[in-house]
C-alpha cells in the first residue's frame, strides 16, 4: 500500500494495481468544493496513470457520503460542479467501483450511481432525500437512477426522500453486490479484484436499459405527477422531480443532464429550498442547548409517569417505545385501568394494522407497571407528572415526589401553561424539577418543549435533552412564561383569528385560508380536534386578570355553553357526522356569529385571504419576536422548530421567524403598525422588530448557537 498524495479530504492509495480513493471530509463525507476538486483531480491522476487498472471509491469515517454540502446552498457556486465530477467518473476509461458504508444518500448516491460497478456493506443505507431541502438530485440522479432501476423505483425515491436498507437497493439493481463483511475496503478490494480478473469493461449507468419499457415509464411518470399533484400541492420541486425523469424518457442523456440542471437551479432558487435548509439546520441547532455544553445527563433507567390520562397514556408510550420501564401511578383502581388500556390500545391498532405481532406487543407491555401508591416510584430515575392542569392539585403531586423519589431523580411536569418555579419552589429539591412539555398524541408529536425553571440544575436540563434523543423527539429549550413559547403564541394568533372572524371573515374562510398556506389545518379545526372546552377552561381561569381594556372576542364562549366541544361531541365551530372527524360548515355557529359582532356592534365586512394570512402571520411573528426578547427562546430558530414540529408550520416555509425575514421584517412591521390603528392595545410592535428594522437586521442575524 503505497500513499499517493497528501491531501486532507481525498486521500490516495495504491493497493497493488488498485487506486483506492477515499473521501475523507468528517462528519459526514459532505461533497464540498474542495472534495469536489480533489476527486476530480484524483480521477486524472487515475486515468493518467499506467499502473492504475482500476479505482476504487470509498468514504472514510461513518459514511459513503451525505450528499452535497448543504451549507453551500444558496451561495456563491464553485466550481467544479457535482455533475461534472460524476461526468468525468463515468467517464473513466478504468473500471470505477463505488464500495459503500454509513450512508449514500443524495449527492453521495449520485457519486455512486457514476462509478460503474457499486457494492455495500450489508447496513448501508440509500436515499435520495433532495426533495426533503426542496430540491432534486441535481448531478445525474434523475437521469442515471431511472435508466438504473426503472421510472417507478426512481421516482418513488426521488419523492418520498426515503431511505432504503442494503438488501432493498440490491433488489432494485441500485447496487450490484451486498458485501459478506462489514470491511468495506477489504470486500471493495476483492469485488474490484473480481472484475479486472473478468475483464469486466468500464460499464456507465448512462447506458442501462430500465426505461426500455415506454409504456409502462410513461405511465409511472404520470401516475407520480398526479400522485404529487395530490399530496404534494404546497412543494415546489416534487413536480420538477417528475418533470426531470419524463426528460430521462424522452431526451437524450446528454439533453436530460442539462435539462436537469435547469430544473435544480430553479429549486435551488426557490424560497422553499431556503426555508427547507433552514429547518435542517435549526432541528439539529435546538439539540446544542447552552446546559448540554455544560454538564452531563443523569442515568435513566426507570421511570415513573403520574396521570394515565390523554398525555398520561401518550407520554408512557413514548417512553415504552424508546426501550424504557415505565411505572404508571393513577388515583384509583379504576383510572388505572382505564391509563393502561389507553396504552394498550396503541399497541392493538399496531397489531390490527400489521404493524406489531402479538408477542412483540407482549413484550412491550411487560415493561408497563401500575400503581395507586406513589411508593412504587422509589426506584425512578426520572418522573413524569400529567394530572389536571391545576396547581393545587401539582403541588399535591410534587409533595409525594418530594417524599418517596431518592435522590438525584428528575422531577418533571407536563403542565401546558402553570408556574413550573412555583411548583419547583413547593418542595425540597427545587434543583430537580424541569418542564417536559409534550404535545398530543404525545407519542406520535416530534416536539418536545424542555422548559427550564430558574433553579433547575443544568445536569436536568441535560437530561430532558438527552431523553428527547432517546424518544427520537425534537427538543426546544424554553423558558417559564404563561404557554412558554408555543401556546404562548398561539394564544395571540388565535386571538388575531377570532378578531377576524368577529370583524366578518368566517371561521370557514380562515381555516381555509390558513390551509391554503401549508397548515394541515386551520384554527378552529385544531380546536375542534383538540376540544373546545380545554380552551374555553383556560379562559375561564384567566378572566379575573384579563385586562377589560384588551378586545375579547365571546363567540367561542357561546360555543361551548352549548356543550359543542368539537369532534368529541359531533360538533363545534363544525358539524360531524356520527364517528366523523371531517366537519361541514354549521349555519347555526355562522347564526351565532352574526349574533355575536350584532352585540358588539360590529358591522361587518369582508376579508381577502390575503389579508387573512397578513394579520394571522403578523400576530404569530410579532409574539415570537417576544418571545426571543424575554428570553423565553433562545433564539428565532427556536420558535421555528416549535411551530414545524408542534403547531404543523409548513416545514417549507421553515417557521414563522423564517418566514418573516423571507417578506420582510420591514413589511411585517408595517403591516402591524396599521393594523395597530384599529386596535392599538392588541397590536404593539415588539421591540425585536422595531430594533431589527431600525437597523436593517434580520431575525436570523440572532440564530449564532447561544
Ligand atoms: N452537508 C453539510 N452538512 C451536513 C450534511 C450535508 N449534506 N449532512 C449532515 N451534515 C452535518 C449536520 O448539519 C451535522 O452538523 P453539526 O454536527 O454541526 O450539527 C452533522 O453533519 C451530523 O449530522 P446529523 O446530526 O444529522 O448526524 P446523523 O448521524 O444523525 O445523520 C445523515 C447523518 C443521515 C447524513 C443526516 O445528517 C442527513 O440526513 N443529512 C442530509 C442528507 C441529505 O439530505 N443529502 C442530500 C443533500 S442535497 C444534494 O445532495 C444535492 C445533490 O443532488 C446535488
Ligand atoms: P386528562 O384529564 O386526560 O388526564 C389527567 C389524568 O390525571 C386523569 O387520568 C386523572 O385520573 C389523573 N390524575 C388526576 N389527579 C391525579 C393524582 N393526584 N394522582 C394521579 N393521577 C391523577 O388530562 P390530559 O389532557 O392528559 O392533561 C394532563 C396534563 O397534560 C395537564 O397538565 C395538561 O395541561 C397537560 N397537557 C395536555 C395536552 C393535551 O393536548 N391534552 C398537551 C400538553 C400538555
Amino acid at each position: 500500500m503505497i500513499p499517493v498524495t497528501p491531501s486532507d479530504v481525498i486521500k490516495r492509495e495504491l493497493h497493488g494495481r488498485v487506486l483506492v480513493v477515499r473521501i475523507d471530509n468528517p462528519p459526514v463525507n459532505a461533497l464540498s468544493a474542495r472534495v469536489r476538486n480533489e476527486l476530480q483531480l484524483a480521477f486524472e491522476a487515475a486515468e493518467a496513470d499506467a499502473t492504475v487498472d482500476a479505482v476504487l471509491l470509498i468514504g472514510a469515517g461513518r459514511a459513503f457520503a451525505g450528499g452535497a454540502d448543504i451549507r453551500e446552498f444558496g451561495k456563491l457556486p464553485k466550481p467544479p460542479a457535482l455533475p461534472d465530477v460524476c461526468n468525468q467518473i463515468e467517464a473513466c476509461g478504468k473500471p470505477v467501483v463505488a464500495a459503500i458504508h454509513g450512508v449514500a444518500l443524495g449527492g453521495g448516491l449520485e457519486l455512486a450511481l457514476a462509478a460503474h460497478y457499486r457494492i455495500a456493506v450489508s447496513g448501508a443505507k440509500f436515499g435520495l432525500p433532495e426533495v426533503t431541502l426542496g430540491l432534486l438530485p441535481g448531478s445525474g440522479g434523475t437521469q442515471r437512477a431511472p435508466r438504473l432501476v426503472g421510472a417507478k423505483a426512481a421516482l418513488d425515491l426521488m419523492l418520498s426522500g426515503r431511505h432504503i436498507g442494503a438488501k432493498d437497493a440490491h433488489a432494485l439493481g441500485l447496487i450490484d453486490e451486498i458485501a459478506s463483511t462489514d470491511d468495506v475496503l477489504a470486500d471493495g478490494l476483492a469485488y474490484t479484484q473480481r472484475l479486472l480478473a473478468a475483464h469486466a469493461p468500464a460499464r456507465r449507468t448512462r447506458d442501462a436499459r430500465a426505461l426500455a419499457d415506454r409504456t409502462s415509464s410513461r405511465a409511472a411518470i404520470e401516475a407520480a405527477r398526479a400522485d404529487a399533484a395530490k399530496k404534494t400541492r404546497h412543494l415546489f420541486s416534487p413536480m420538477k422531480i417528475v418533470d426531470a425523469v419524463q426528460a430521462a424518457l424522452e431526451m437524450s442523456f446528454d439533453d436530460g443532464l442539462r435539462h436537469e440542471r435547469q430544473l435544480f437551479l430553479q429549486c435551488l432558487d426557490s424560497p422553499q429550498r431556503a426555508g427547507l435548509v433552514h429547518a435542517f439546520f435549526a432541528e439539529r441547532e435546538v439539540q446544542k442547548a447552552p446546559e448540554t455544553r455544560k454538564a452531563k445527563p443523569r442515568a435513566i433507567t426507570n421511570v415513573g409517569v403520574i396521570g394515565g390520562g390523554t398525555m398520561g397514556a401518550g407520554i408512557a408510550v413514548a417512553l415504552l417505545d424508546a426501550g424504557l420501564p415505565v411505572t404508571m401511578i393513577e388515583r384509583d383502581d379504576a383510572s388505572l385501568l382505564r391509563g393502561g388500556a389507553l396504552v394498550e390500545k396503541v399497541y392493538d391498532r399496531l397489531v390490527e394494522k400489521g404493524r406489531m405481532s402479538l408477542e412483540e406487543k407482549a413484550d412491550v407491555l411487560a415493561r408497563l407497571s401500575g400503581s395507586t401508591s406513589y411508593d412504587a416510584l422509589d426506584k425512578a430515575d426520572l418522573v413524569i407528572e400529567a394530572v389536571f392542569e391545576d396547581m393545587a392539585v401539582k403541588k399535591a403531586v410534587f409533595a409525594e415526589l418530594d417524599r418517596v423519589c431518592k435522590r438525584g431523580a428528575v422531577l418533571a411536569t407536563n403542565t401546558s401553561y402553570l408556574d413550573i418555579d412555583a411548583i419547583a419552589a413547593s418542595i425540597s429539591r427545587p434543583a430537580d424539577v424541569v418542564g417536559l412539555h409534550f404535545f398530543s398524541p404525545a407519542n406520535v408529536m416530534k416536539l418536545l418543549e424542555v422548559v427550564v425553571p430558574s433553579k433547575a440544575s443544568a445536569d436536568v436540563i441535560a437530561t430532558a435533552f438527552d431523553l428527547a434523543k432517546k424518544l427520537r423527539k425534537v427538543p426546544v429549550r424554553a423558558g417559564v412564561c404563561d404557554g412558554f413559547i408555543g401556546n404562548r403564541v398561539l394564544a395571540i394568533y388565535r386571538a388575531a383569528a377570532d378578531h377576524m372572524m368577529e370583524d366578518g371573515a368566517s371561521p370557514y374562510q380562515i381555516d381555509r385560508a390558513v390551509r391554503d398556506f401549508g397548515f394541515p389545518m386551520g384554527p378552529f379545526q385544531v380546536s375542534d380536534l383538540a376540544g373546545g372546552d380545554i380552551g374555553w377552561a383556560t379562559r375561564k381561569r384567566r378572566a379575573a386578570t384579563r385586562d377589560p381594556k384588551m378586545r375579547y372576542v365571546q363567540i367561542a364562549d357561546r360555543i361551548c355553553e352549548r356543550g359543542w366541544f368539537g369532534q368529541k361531541t359531533g360538533r363545534g365551530f363544525y358539524l360531524y357526522a356520527e364517528g366523523g372527524r371531517t366537519g361541514q360548515p354549521d349555519p347555526e355557529v355562522e347564526a351565532i356569529i352574526m349574533d355575536e359582532r350584532q352585540r358588539a356592534g360590529i358591522t361587518p365586512r369582508t376579508f381577502s385571504d390575503d389579508e387573512i394570512m397578513r394579520r394571522y402571520m403578523a400576530a404569530m411573528i410579532n409574539e415570537g419576536a417576544n418571545v426571543v426578547h424575554e428570553g423565553i427562546a433562545l433564539r428565532p430558530l427556536d420558535v421555528d422548530v416549535t411551530f414545524v414540529h408542534g403547531y404543523g408550520f409548513p416545514r417549507h416555509r421553515g417557521g414563522p421567524m423564517k418566514y418573516a425575514d423571507t417578506v420582510g421584517l420591514a413589511n411585517v412591521l408595517a403591516d402591524i403598525r396599521e393594523f395597530a390603528k384599529d386596535d392599538p392595545l392588541f397590536w404593539k410592535p415588539s421591540p425585536l422588530i422595531v430594533d431589527l428594522v431600525e437597523r436593517g437586521a434580520t431575525l436570523a442575524s440572532l440564530n449564532q448557537s447561544a
